[in-house]
């Protein structure tokens, strides 16, 4: 992360930031604001923002129904300005932890095929390929990759690295 920036919850006065990094990110296929206002405000939804001298930069969004075992990462985004120094991994993280005191047992996402940048995110996190959907994107008809993450393991994983981080030697 970036010194001095940091995870929040998302409210409806975000809007318009992310939206802006939306359009720019997704120019193609971003989500209408309309959308993005029933995502932010809905009951199944989990959504941080990245703030940077009091500016957002980026932000992320899960979806969990109550009780359920599987969920979705949503979106995630950052300003272009921001990417590349770990603030990605972190909103990322931040959505698996969620999803982990939810009792999420599986994560799914789609991603772009053509985004080698966000299936690196994901893969270094455990999350594997689990099928496409040809030509999902639209209008580019570019193949959707769909990918799972089994999120007690991760959990585990990352219990046991804070562990080992934690031990004398
Ligand atoms: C995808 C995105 C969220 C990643 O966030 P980020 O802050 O740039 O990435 P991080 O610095 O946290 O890096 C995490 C991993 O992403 C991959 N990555 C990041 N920048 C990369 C680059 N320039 N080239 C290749 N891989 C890269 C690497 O696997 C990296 O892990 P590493 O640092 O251990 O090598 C961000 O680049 C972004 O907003 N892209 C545009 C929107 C988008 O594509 N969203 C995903 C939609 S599915």
């Amino acid at each position: 992360m970036t010194p001095g920036a940091r995870i929040r919850p998302a409210v409806p006065a975000d809007l318009d930031a992310i939206m802006s990094i939306e359009r720019a990110s997704f120019p193609t296929d971003a989500w209408s604001e309309a959308m993005m206002a029933d995502e932010l405000t809905g009951p199944y939804g989990f959504y941080v923002v990245v703030e940077q001298a009091e500016r957002v930069v980026g932000y992320a969004g899960l979806r969990a129904l109550p009780h359920a075992a599987d969920g979705d990462i949503q979106t995630i985004a950052l300003d272009a300005s921001a990417r590349g120094r770990g603030q990605g991994r972190a909103l990322l993280r931040h959505l698996i932890e969620e999803a982990a005191r939810r009792r999420v047992r599986e994560l799914f996402l789609e991603v772009r095929a053509d985004n080698p940048v966000a299936q690196g995110l994901y893969a270094s996190e455990g999350f594997s390929e689990i099928g496409v959907r040809p030509r999902y994107y639209q209008p580019d008809g570019v193949d959707a990759i769909i990918m799972r993450l089994d999120v007690r393991a991760w959990d585990a994983a990352r219990t046991a690295d804070a562990r080992e981080a934690g031990a004398c030697t």
